[in-house]
């Protein structure tokens, strides 16, 4: 394909692995240099999924055949590799956070705007079939007028299987840096974004213990709030609960439920690109599963590769800097609103981003 778009990867570590895969799913992106601030581990990463180029950080955003820089690396460094790759005048999509606070995904919007460059920010699984299918249900009015919603992340944090987890316990990290974006944009996607937030939270563990192969017996200290639960108030009306912790032994609450006037949702796991869609409307006996519109035989990089598509095309991409401002804008609002006991309105907003197409064909992402 001769509209091939050159991506460099910077940040070669445990989730390199799924963005190869994915990317290499998509016609239009071509992997074609990496680099990490540990050389060694760009160079075994290249070897290992035949990677053309390593280079140092620095050569890697100056390279010519680099049109688009795919930023994995640790979120406390997100912001200054996005705005080191805005500067080389290169496209960025990062993994999220965009940033670990709101004036540093600021200044990378409105750098990107200045060099016209475009930014996109992981997660991108709602465009997965799981979520693009609820969004449709909820487009056509299977569920009537949204009401609220619940989302819950509940589990006993990383340290047991992450090869590197101190990065979970750092500013940036925590269950609600971590994972609520993938919960926080699934929400925004479906029902619009979010004029006001109250939160609460707690560190309850200050230190953990790594048991992982790798880092087991390592002590960790805790930095950032490991429990969080926050209100949120959709500008468009319905009202939610996001609980996000890394100290729950055990749960059985749903991950997300969509309350509408004729009817409750049952979203699948927002971390994933597929699961299983419930639906129960007024007056039925039983909940009905409904088939998937949309593949989900897709992966992470999806979202990089619409943005490729759309620079491309002239048109807008879907897991865009907007939506990841917006994102970062009611997480750091949850923690401020828990420290200053009161609620935050939200100053940011986005649009909801396009439903993708039905009827694609593997590896395309226009109709
Ligand atoms: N591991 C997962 O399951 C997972 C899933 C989804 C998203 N993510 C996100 O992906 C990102 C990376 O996670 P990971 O699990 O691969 O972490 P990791 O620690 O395994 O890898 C990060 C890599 O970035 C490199 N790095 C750090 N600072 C750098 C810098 N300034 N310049 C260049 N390279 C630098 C590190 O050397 C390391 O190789 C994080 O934002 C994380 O939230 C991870």
């Amino acid at each position: 394909m001769e509209n091939k778009m050159g991506v460099g990867i910077i940040g070669c570590g445990n989730i390199l692995n799924q963005y190869v895969k994915g990317c290499r799913a998509f016609e239009v992106l071509e992997i074609v240099s990496c680099a990490d601030i540990n050389h060694e581990k760009a160079a075994v990463a290249a070897e290992k999924y035949a990677i053309p180029q390593v280079y140092s950080v620095e050569d890697l955003l100056s390279d010519p055949h680099v049109d688009i820089i795919l930023n994995l690396t640790v979120p406390n460094v997100h912001a200054e590799v996005n705005q080191a790759t805005i500067a080389a005048g290169k496209h960025v999509y990062s993994e999220k956070p965009l940033a670990t606070e709101r004036q540093a995904g600021y200044l990378t919007l409105s750098a990107a705007e200045e060099k016209r460059v475009r930014v996109g920010c992981a997660p991108d699984t709602f465009l997965g079939g799981g979520l693009q299918t609820c969004r449709k249900l909820l487009d056509d009015g299977w569920i009537g007028q949204p009401v609220g919603a619940t989302a819950f992340m509940m589990s006993r944090g990383p340290e047991s299987w992450h090869p590197n987890p101190n990065f979970f316990y750092q500013p940036g990290g925590g269950p609600l840096f971590d994972m609520a974006p993938y919960y926080l944009t699934t929400l925004i996607q479906l029902l619009g974004p979010i004029s006001r937030v109250a939160g609460a939270d707690r560190i309850s563990f200050p230190e953990r213990i790594a048991t992982s192969n790798k880092r087991f017996g390592d002590r960790i200290n805790v930095e950032v709030a490991t429990h969080s639960t926050a209100l949120l108030n959709f500008s468009a009306g319905p009202i939610g609960v996001l609980i996000t912790s890394f100290d729950i032994v055990a749960s059985e609450l749903p991950r997300i439920e969509i309350y509408g006037s004729e009817g409750t949702l049952s979203v699948p796991d927002p971390n994933f690109f597929g699961g299983i869609i419930r639906i129960r409307r007024a007056g039925a006996e039983e909940w009905q599963e409904i088939p998937l519109t949309h593949s989900s035989s897709v992966g992470r990089g999806i979202g990089l590769a619409d943005m490729a598509q759309a620079i491309r095309t002239g048109r807008e991409h879907r897991a865009n800097g907007e939506v990841a401002y917006h994102v970062l804008d009611v997480m750091e609002a949850i923690g401020e609103s828990s420290s200053q006991e009161c609620h935050i309105n939200i100053q940011s907003s986005c649009s909801r981003s396009a439903p993708l197409p039905l009827g694609l064909l593997p590896g395309r992402l226009d109709g």
